[in-house]
């Protein structure tokens, strides 16, 4: 017990649990991705097997994918790179560790009581009450965390990426029980219309102000630091910074354009959807006018190559969006497959890459050694990148094929043996992404038991490149 306590107090341990919790629920989360898959191609199969039907298995798929994947392996790599950019060392690896506990409790849930089907049958929102309280855990005790370590930091200036990791803690900490009507436990629901607008207040809200803060505050890290150079703008980063508070926030009305929900917040939404492009290019610009004329350090460093892929599917992610956030596109897609295209590039390829490629580029410092083998690194970005380009133009193509058979009132059994060979195909696809996961899963835990020791011992608070004058 002495000896388990001692371990947790140890620096980077949090940030290693959090990066392992990660890659085994990528690998679980994308497994479930192809049974739901599975279910799309042959309906029968899974008859009489009620945890294995699609309504079950599709938000295990969603939720493990986003919680304990995605955030896992960003919040593993910021308890990192946050305590290193302030000079300082995590305030408490053991609150590190208890918001661990909370966080894998919650997606833990997902698994367990969506097989059994205790749900709350809201999308993004499926956790039950119990659960949302751990949530609501993790999330305030990363933050007195986070802040207490900003408090005791020795460099004075604050890297736009500690901006980015506070603002995600803050603002899903507030989002987070108002999308779930924490205050109505039974339900976790609002009766009628209002309900959707709670809820995609707070579903848009969890990729605008969770995936999204988490992923950029890991790119802004890794890009200048592979790249040995100051970030081009620290005005611009918080332009974009600000800019993401101020836009991001009230546009998820843009989800339910075909309700009948007040036309001023469908006009907003649209609106604003648009104005989108002033976070995305800032941030974007920013980035990559960071890395001009050292392009080719990002390609070849591996854990650089996926943030910058990652950087482009966010480009594509954000020009994808706005555009089908106008009714007159809508009203073909949004039904359709085309909607689950746009998720997969979004969650996957933004912020799933960005969080690999910064997980990639802290685990040697955080276990101490060399990645077990770069080779496989270099075989999962393959995989992966086949994958989910191929998702890409499949449910892109399926969703335009079923929205337009819709739009013109071709009746709904004409057209899934139409779409029948892309749902197929997306299945065979997945199973590149889930080769990628499973080969990431193993190459962490070899890194952590069999890598080659790092000699000398990692500094764990070191100084970083500096930009306009602004601390790295
Ligand atoms: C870690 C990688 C993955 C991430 C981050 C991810 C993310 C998501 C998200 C966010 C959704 C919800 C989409 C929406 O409602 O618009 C979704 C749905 C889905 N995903 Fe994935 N996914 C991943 C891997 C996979 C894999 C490997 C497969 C298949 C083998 C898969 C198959 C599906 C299916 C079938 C759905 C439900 C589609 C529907 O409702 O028609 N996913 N995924
Ligand atoms: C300029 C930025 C973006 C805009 C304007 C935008 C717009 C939209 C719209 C309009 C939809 C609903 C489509 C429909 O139901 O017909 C949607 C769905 C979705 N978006 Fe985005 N998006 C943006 C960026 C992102 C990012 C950065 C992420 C992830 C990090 C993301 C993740 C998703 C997901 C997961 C869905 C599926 C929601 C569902 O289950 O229905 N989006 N987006």
């Amino acid at each position: 017990m002495k000896r388990l306590w001692e371990h947790i107090g140890q620096t980077n341990s949090a940030s290693a649990a959090y990066l392992v919790a990660g890659a085994v629920w990528f690998f679980v989360g994308a497994s479930y991705g192809l049974t739901t898959a599975i279910h799309l191609v042959s309906p029968e199969l899974f008859n009489n097997i009620p945890w294995l039907v699609f309504g079950r298995t599709r938000p295990i798929h969603v939720n493990t994918v986003i919680y304990g994947f995605v955030v896992s392996a960003g919040v593993g790599a910021a308890l990192h790179y946050v305590p290193a950019l302030l000079k300082t060392r995590l305030w408490s690896e053991r609150l590190g560790w208890l918001s661990w506990l909370f966080w894998q409790a919650a997606v833990v849930s997902g698994p367990i009581c969506f097989s059994l089907g205790i749900t709350q049958g809201r999308e993004y929102a499926e956790y039950t009450f119990p659960f949302d309280c751990c949530v609501m855990a993790t999330l305030l005790l990363l933050l007195v965390n986070l802040v207490m370590t900003v408090a005791n930091r020795t460099e004075k200036s604050l890297y736009v990426s500690v901006w980015y990791i506070l603002g995600m803690a803050l603002w899903t900490a507030g989002v987070y029980p108002i999308g779930n009507v924490m205050w109505n436990p039974p339900s976790g629901a609002l009766p009628g219309l209002l309900d959707s607008v709670f809820l995609w207040f707070y579903g848009h809200n969890l990729v605008g102000l969770l995936l999204t803060p988490a992923a950029l505050a890991s790119a802004y890290y890794v890009i200048p630091r592979i790249c040995k150079t100051p970030l081009y703008s620290h005005t611009l980063s918080l332009v974009g910074f600000w800019a993401l508070a101020a836009i991001y926030t009230h546009i998820g009305g843009h989800h339910i354009l075909q309700a009948p929900i007040p036309n001023w917040l469908k006009t907003l939404s649209v609106v604003d959807s648009m104005a989108m492009i002033v976070p995305v290019l800032t941030v974007l610009v920013n980035l990559w006018l960071t890395a001009r004329g050292r392009f080719g350090m990002l390609w070849n460093d591996i854990a650089g190559r996926w943030v910058l892929v990652g950087t482009l599917w966010y480009l594509v992610t954000c020009i994808q969006g706005p555009i089908q956030s106008l009714p007159s596109v809508q009203k073909i897609t949004h039904f359709s497959n085309w909607t689950i295209g746009h998720a997969h590039i979004a969650v996957l390829g933004f912020s799933g890459f960005i969080a690999l490629g910064a997980m990639w580029h802290v685990l040697p410092a955080v276990a101490g050694r060399e990645i077990w083998s770069r080779r496989l690194l270099h075989i999962q970005f393959g995989l992966m990148m086949f994958g989910l380009a191929g998702f890409f133009a499949v449910l892109t193509t399926a969703g335009l094929i079923q929205g337009h058979a819709w739009y013109n009132g071709e009746t709904e059994y004409r057209v899934l043996p139409e779409i029948a060979p892309y749902m197929a195909l997306r299945a065979m696809l997945g199973l590149f992404i889930i080769a990628g996961a499973l080969l990431g899963l193993i190459n962490v835990i070899l890194t952590f038991t069999r890598g080659p020791r790092l000699a000398p011992p990692v500094e764990i608070v070191r100084p970083a490149p500096t930009g306009q004058g602004v601390a790295l």
